[in-house]
């Protein structure tokens, strides 16, 4: 995947983030590899405990209680070895933020929004005008400024989650990682949270979309990255994901979209694997209906046209 001449807007190579627990060392996120150009967006889709918050937190450099390896380039810096002073003074929130999964439940009940957005930019030492900061943020994201006045218990749950979106833009970030940003929202608010992630991205802004739910990324990502049990088993554009999956778990989670056409979705049988001390061999096997015995050595990330498959479907004759 980095063998292309032009520098990326961010490179994944090798990724491996493991956590150490008393029964061994859980490897969430395993040898990921992506890239996107200037602009791109990705989406990243997966059942839950696949890996995907933990990718996104591995990118930003805040996982609690584990440890990553691999390579990170973002604008062309190797951000995993920096020292964590300076990717704080420069990368974390001011060109790199996360909308943390369930962020809406963490805004401090105590103060007014207003109060929390304050407290953000002491955190990080902002030095700008603070109410013209924090009002323009706020209008950004489709809220009146009388918002900032209120307590969380006071807004509802799409105001808070475009109060926690301000937070994580208020320091004019580039990448955004948004973590599951419209679980526990009604489907309205849902379309309306997925139509200004998308106006963000159409004012130059990129996302990393982490969902459960691959319908939702079709507006959003430019690229689409499949996780199962740790490892990304497809990434390519998201064009060529919708129309021609290739692994058999992407064409799976397609398959269960609910459609208001005539065929009923389906679902994939059996559950993902342990991420403890992990197969070598292809994770999806147990519930793979393609199964061949050659399934059972090492599974190739094997080239497509915009990205991978790690499947021996594709392997080149
Ligand atoms: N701090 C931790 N210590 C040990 N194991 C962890 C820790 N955080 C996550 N895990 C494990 O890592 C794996 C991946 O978790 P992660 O939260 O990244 O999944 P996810 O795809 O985001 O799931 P969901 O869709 O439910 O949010 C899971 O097996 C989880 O139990
Ligand atoms: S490598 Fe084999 S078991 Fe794994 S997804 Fe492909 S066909 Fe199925
Ligand atoms: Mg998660």
């Amino acid at each position: 995947m980095g063998s292309e001449k032009t520098m990326k807007f961010l490179e994944v190579n090798g990724l491996t983030s493991r956590y150490s627990t008393s029964k061994g060392h859980v490897y969430a996120v395993d040898d990921v590899d992506f890239s996107l150009n200037d602009d791109e967006s990705i989406g990243i889709a997966g059942e839950s405990a696949c890996g995907k918050s933990t990718l996104g937190l591995s990118i930003i450099r805040m996982l609690v209680g584990g440890k990553t390896n691999g390579t990170i380039s973002f604008q062309g810096k190797s951000i995993l070895d920096i020292s964590e002073s300076e990717f704080d003074e420069q990368f974390r929130w001011k060109k790199i933020s996360m909308i943390f999964q369930g962020a809406m439940s963490s805004l401090d009940p105590v103060f007014t929004i207003h109060e929390q957005f304050v407290e953000i930019l002491n955190q990080h030492n902002f030095d700008g005008n603070f109410t013209q900061t924090i009002h323009n943020t706020i209008n950004s994201v489709g809220l009146d400024v009388n918002v900032l006045k209120k307590y969380p218990h006071e807004l509802s749950g799409g105001m808070k989650q475009r109060t926690i979106i301000a937070m994580a833009l208020i320091l004019k970030p580039k990448f955004v990682i948004a973590d599951e940003p419209t679980t526990a929202l009604d489907v309205l608010i849902q379309a309306q949270i997925m139509n200004l992630l998308k106006e963000l991205k159409n004012n130059g802004m990129s996302f990393m979309l982490i969902t459960h739910d691959l319908s939702v990324l079709s507006e959003i990502a430019d690229k689409i990255g499949i996780m199962y049990g740790g490892q990304m088993v497809e990434f390519g554009s998201s064009e060529e994901i919708y129309k021609n999956p290739k692994h058999p778990y992407t064409q799976g989670l397609l398959d269960s979209i609910p459609t208001l056409k005539d065929k009923p979705p389906t679902f994939v049988p059996g559950t993902p694997p342990s991420l403890l001390d992990a197969p070598i061999q292809c994770r999806f096997i147990d519930r793979c209906p393609l199964v061949m015995e050659k399934c059972t050595q090492l599974p190739p990330p094997l080239k497509t046209e915009t990205g991978y498959v790690r499947c021996w479907l594709y392997e080149k004759k």
